[in-house]
């Protein structure tokens, strides 16, 4: 019994440590002697689970365990919102309620915090589980992350079975402060929702705990009804007595301001009070004071105080007649989600891509959008059917954001298939993503030679994911390598390959075999080599190909981790992908055709004479030789010249193609040198032909 004892002492004991502390900010003990206590309490309930308090404030520190999230049912109903968009449909929701209640009523504004929903439920007033909305009928039990919330409180001092609605939220400093100590891009909260949505479904509760969650509650559902209070004022002054954590920033309107505010005060709560008439003074008040608060609020929501008029008001299938939602107006849009394909990507990489019913959004219209992985599927909750607000992320890829009604169909959250939909093969989970481990995966090889062709990497112009889909399926192009020894003219009469393309595919082919090393590098699509990387690589000591395979070879990462921006993980993974024997024949043939495995192939390039120096150019019109004619420009840098966009007294040459107007009256006005394509092309050797500056000595070069 002497144990049993010991663990009541440090349970009480503890909670008021706890208590102290995140309510009032103080401290009774030192951290190393709650430390103590807290070790001791938490090794003892392992031994002893029986006498294990089920509000023990262990329980905040979270635990190791994987969580598994089991569906369970709501035993209220959870609800979503109806909107409304203006200061006038609130005044209509007000005036719609009033006339058909016949009598007065009186409306609470509260916040709508941007976060998670969640109930709590508490059993003789010990918390027993927390459940996420889910589709409003079955939900995720979440509650040993919920558990690590201080303002979740584990108990409540009443022994009832009550169930209350929040929203757990982030604050934007903490979620500033989280993604400042993320120093891994990829692992960033696009916003302070989507990364409480992920903490609170954190495998290990002791993870969950790491991330400054936080809630405010809002609803309250007692089991014995007669325990309910009258109105909503009182039934928020009643969860705030029992402990739970009440948004202060409460507002409420009657008939006149006077009458609100005395009905705030003999419920005990601070707020503004306002006559119905002031809806518009409130909402434009509220829409300026969003930006300065702590957390991110996406509306504010008016509700119905009276209680038995709630009841008499009942809900449709989605939302309760007694309440609404006034939405603050964002560059969102809504959609509904019609389906979800799964990509394969050139790494293998798996992602879910949601296609929604077109939706005009910041000038075009949308049919797909990005849902990243199964994870943030899961966060959302997302269901096919469901309705869904789209955004636009930094102005370029759509993303679904957030779910703003479930589907009526009751279909559950989206689980992307174990295989591989394009080659079947089972996915492999890696750090929280699938991947297909297939290397000729179709979709995989196609993205690959897609990526290595593609503007950015080798520039083959003529080789985009269409031509490369095209090629494929006909056999001819099944590797990178296969892009300079495949027999492109047998392509003749395939789907957009006219005679006229296969020559401009093979001039394409052709033209690339002279990309400088650090681009061949970064096209071949290893994981952790970008361009930036293949450049920092380049630039110290690893300069060909050939030295980054024997470091791979030896297994020696010291090269490569002696590079600061190159850690033990990435210096791993890029002597891993070097070790290929896939790798090293497509590398193999590369060289054979030419490509620059080594920087000391580029120099070439770089040595041309630097015939234009002391020259500054400007470009008007287009030219046959160089498309884009940013290509005739980089001739120019190449010689040393410089190149300037628009013509000044301080420009020496107009390089002048087909068209142009502007530009070349500027030129002529200036008696700046007007210079052909022709012309052009001999001043840079490019027509092989003999020294210009000889030329323009003897006067046999025209420049007009
Ligand atoms: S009342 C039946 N009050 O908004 C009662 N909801 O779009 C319905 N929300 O699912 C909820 N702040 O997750 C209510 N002060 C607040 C709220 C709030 C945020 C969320 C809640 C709900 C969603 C509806």
């Amino acid at each position: 019994m002497a144990i049993k004892e010991e663990m009541d002492r440090l349970t009480e004991e503890l909670k008021v440590y706890q208590d102290k502390y995140y309510k009032e900010g103080k401290s009774l003990v030192s951290d190393s002697e709650y430390d103590r206590l807290s070790d001791r309490l938490a090794a003892l309930e392992r031994e002893y689970p029986e006498y294990a308090h089920p509000d023990s404030p262990t329980k905040r520190v979270g635990s190791d365990l994987t969580n598994d999230f089991p569906e369970v049912r709501h035993t209220i109903p959870v609800l979503s919102l109806d909107k409304a968009y203006s200061d006038q449909s609130v005044l209509d929701f007000f005036s719609r309620s009033i006339s058909k209640e016949g009598g007065a009523l009186s409306f609470a504004a509260e916040e709508k915090i941007d976060g998670i929903s969640m109930v709590l439920y508490y059993e003789d007033g010990i918390l027993v589980r927390a459940v996420t909305r889910g589709n409003g009928i079955i939900g995720n039990d979440v509650t040993s992350n919920i558990m690590t919330i201080h303002s979740v409180p584990l108990s409540i001092p009443e022994k009832i079975d009550i169930a209350v609605r929040g929203e757990v939220y982030i604050s934007k400093e903490g979620f500033e402060a989280f993604n400042a100590s993320e120093s891994d891009d990829s692992k960033k909260a696009a916003n302070p929702r989507n990364l409480a949505a992920g903490a609170v479904r954190r495998q290990k509760s002791s993870e969950a705990g790491l991330v400054p969650l936080d809630i405010f509650c809002y609803e309250g559902f007692w089991g014995d009804k007669s325990l309910t209070p009258p109105d909503h004022l009182h039934i928020l002054s009643k969860l705030k007595e029992l402990g739970f954590r009440i948004n202060p920033h409460l507002a409420f309107f009657d008939s006149s301001a006077e009458l609100a505010a005395s009905k705030l005060q003999s419920a005990g709560l601070e707020g503004e009070a306002y006559a119905f008439f002031g809806i518009d003074t409130f909402i434009k008040k509220k829409t300026e004071e969003r930006r300065s608060l702590g957390y991110e609020i996406d509306g504010l929501v008016f509700k119905i105080n009276e209680l038995d008029v709630r009841e008499r008001f009942g809900y449709t299938e989605h939302h309760p007649r007694w309440a609404v939602a006034y939405k603050f107006e964002s560059p969102q849009a809504e959609a509904r989600l019609m389906g979800i394909t799964v990509q394969v990507g050139r790494t293998g990489r798996i992602t879910p891509v949601a296609e929604i019913s077109p939706t005009k959004l910041g000038g075009s219209t949308i049919r797909r959008a990005t849902l990243h992985n199964q994870e943030y599927i899961d966060e959302l909750e997302l269901a096919i059917g469901d309705t869904v607000s789209i955004s636009k992320r930094g102005d370029v890829i759509p993303a679904v954001e957030n779910v703003i009604e479930k589907n009526e169909e009751g279909n559950t959250t989206y689980r992307i298939p174990d295989v591989c939909p394009c080659c079947g093969t089972e996915l492999v989970k890696i750090g929280g993503l699938q991947y297909c481990p297939e290397y000729t995966c179709p979709d995989q090889v196609k993205g690959r030679i897609s990526f290595f062709a593609s503007s950015d990497q080798m520039d083959i112009e003529t080789l985009g994911p269409k031509t490369v889909e095209v090629l494929y399926n006909a056999g001819i192009l099944r590797s990178i390598e296969d892009i300079y020894t495949a027999d492109f003219t047998k392509a003749a009469g395939l789907p957009g390959l006219g005679e006229k393309s296969i020559s401009l595919l093979i001039k394409g082919v052709r033209e690339s075999v002279s990309r400088p090393y650090p681009v061949v590098l970064s096209s071949l699509g290893v994981a952790d080599i970008g361009r930036k990387s293949a450049e920092t690589l380049a630039a110290n000591g690893f300069d060909s190909i050939g030295k980054i395979m024997a470091a791979a070879d030896s297994d020696d990462a010291s090269g490569l981790t002696a590079i600061p921006s190159i850690g033990d993980v990435t210096a791993h993974n890029i002597l891993e992908a070097f070790r290929s024997e896939r790798l090293r024949e497509t590398v193999a043939v590369l060289q054979e055709h030419g490509l620059h495995v080594s920087a000391d192939m580029d120099e070439k390039e770089e040595e041309l004479e630097k015939t234009l120096s002391g020259e500054v150019w400007c470009i008007t019109g287009s030219f046959e030789n160089f498309n884009p004619r940013s290509e005739a420009l980089k001739e120019i840098e190449k010689r040393g010249g410089r190149t300037v966009s628009s013509v000044t007294s301080k420009t020496t040459h107009l390089l002048a193609g087909k068209g142009g107007g502007s530009k070349r009256a500027e030129a002529e006005r200036l008696g700046v040198r007007i210079v052909s394509e022709e012309e052009f092309m001999k001043i840079i050797g490019m027509d092989g032909g003999e020294d210009r500056k000889e030329k323009e000595e003897s006067g046999q070069l025209t420049l007009f």
